[in-house]
C-alpha cells in the first residue's frame, strides 16, 4: 500500500490559533532542563495562516498583519515550520519537500505560541497536500517532539496541559470569553524567562511548589461561569517576566486602570490579556486603549485548533 494517496490539491492553507494560558503552574526544572507544568490552555481568535505547495527544496516565506514585527522570525531550518515539515516526511520515510508560506496574525515572541501554531499548521497542511493520512496520535507525537506547545496548537479549544506542556486533554468549557490582547514591540524569548524563574526560586524570591490547576477553575469553565474566572487566573511566569522587564509592570498598571475582569500576562510574555465576559465591555475597553494610544486586538475564546481554510 502506498502512503502517497492521490494528492488532494496543489496548495493547502491551514489556520492555527494563538494560545493563552488561563492558568500556568510551573515547578522546579527537571533533569532535562524543562519545567514541569500544569496549565489550562485556551485557543483564542488571533491566527497564523500557513500555505504549503510542492517545491524542489524546503523554504519558508513570511508576511504579517500590521503591528507584527517579523524581524525575529527565523529563516530556513531554524524556522520550526520547516522542522515540522522535515519531521513529517521523516516519519513517513519520504523525500518530499515544500514551500511554506506563513501569514502571521499572532505576535512574534509574544508568549502566544505563534511558532508552535506555525509548526502545527504545517503538519496538518502537508498531511493534506500529500494525502498522508497520518493518525491523530502520530501527529500529536510528532508535534510533542517539535515543542511543548505544538500538540495544543493542533487541538485548540480549552485543554489541560501537563508534562512540559506537551500532554494535552480537552476540558469542558461552556464560557464565551472576549480577550483584549495587548502586544509589546520588544519580544521576550521564553527560555530566558524560565531561566529567570529558576534564579528567583534559588534566591527564595518565589516558592516553586508542585504545579496544580485549581479545581474551581475547571468547574467554572465547565459550568460556563465566565464572571467567576477573573480571580482564578494565574501565571507563575509573571514574576520572572516582570522582574526581567520592569517596563511591563508599568504597562500592566495602565491596563488595570482601564478595568476588566482580569489582567494576565500571556505565557512568558510580553503580551498582556484583558478578560471580559461580554463583548460590549471588551469594546468599551478597546475604545479606551485607542484613546491611550495602546495597540491591541480583540479576540474571542475558545476557538478551534488547526483547520483547513483553503484548497487549490
Ligand atoms: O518546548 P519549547 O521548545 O517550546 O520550549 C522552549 C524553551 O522554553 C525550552 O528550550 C526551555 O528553555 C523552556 N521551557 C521550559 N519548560 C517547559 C517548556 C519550555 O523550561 N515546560
Amino acid at each position: 500500500m502506498s502512503l502517497l494517496a492521490e494528492p488532494d490539491s496543489s496548495a493547502v492553507t491551514v489556520r492555527a490559533a494563538a494560545k493563552i494560558n488561563l492558568y500556568l503552574g510551573v515547578g522546579r526544572a527537571r533533569e532535562d532542563g524543562f519545567h514541569p507544568l500544569e496549565t489550562v490552555y485556551q485557543a483564542i481568535g488571533l491566527y497564523d495562516d500557513v500555505t504549503v505547495t510542492d517545491a524542489p527544496e524546503w523554504s519558508v516565506h513570511t508576511a504579517a498583519d500590521a503591528g507584527i514585527d517579523l524581524a525575529a522570525v527565523p529563516d530556513g531550518d531554524a524556522n520550526i515550520a520547516v522542522r515540522a515539515g522535515r519531521a513529517l516526511t521523516a516519519h513517513h520515510d519520504l523525500g518530499l519537500t515544500a514551500r511554506i508560506q506563513i501569514h502571521k496574525g499572532i505576535p512574534v515572541a509574544g508568549g502566544m505560541a505563534g511558532g508552535s501554531a506555525d509548526a502545527a499548521a504545517t503538519l496538518v497542511a502537508l498531511d493534506r497536500l500529500w494525502g498522508l493520512e497520518t493518525s491523530d496520535d502520530d501527529l500529536l507525537a510528532i508535534a510533542a517532539r517539535l515543542g511543548s506547545d505544538v500538540p495544543f496548537a493542533l487541538i485548540g479549544g480549552t485543554a489541560l496541559g501537563s508534562g512540559r506542556g506537551e500532554l494535552v486533554t480537552p476540558v469542558a468549557d461552556a464560557t464565551e470569553l472576549w480577550w483584549v490582547v495587548v502586544p509589546h514591540p520588544v519580544g521576550l524569548p521564553t527560555p530566558g524567562v524560565y531561566r529567570h524563574f529558576d534564579v528567583l526560586a534559588e534566591r527564595g524570591a518565589i516558592v516553586a511548589t508542585e504545579p496544580r490547576v485549581p479545581p474551581d477553575l475547571l468547574d467554572a469553565l465547565a459550568a460556563g461561569e465566565s464572571e467567576a474566572l477573573g480571580p482564578l487566573l494565574a501565571n507563575d511566569l509573571a514574576a520572572p517576566a516582570y522582574d526581567l522587564r520592569p517596563d511591563l509592570s508599568e504597562l500592566r498598571g495602565r491596563l488595570e486602570a482601564v478595568g476588566s475582569d482580569a489582567v494576565l500576562l500571556s505565557g512568558s510574555g510580553p503580551t498582556h490579556l484583558m478578560l471580559f465576559d461580554d463583548v460590549e465591555r471588551a469594546r468599551a475597553a478597546a475604545a479606551d486603549l485607542i484613546e491611550a494610544d495602546i495597540v491591541h486586538w480583540l479576540a474571542p475564546g475558545p476557538v478551534a485548533g488547526c483547520h483547513v481554510i483553503d484548497l487549490l
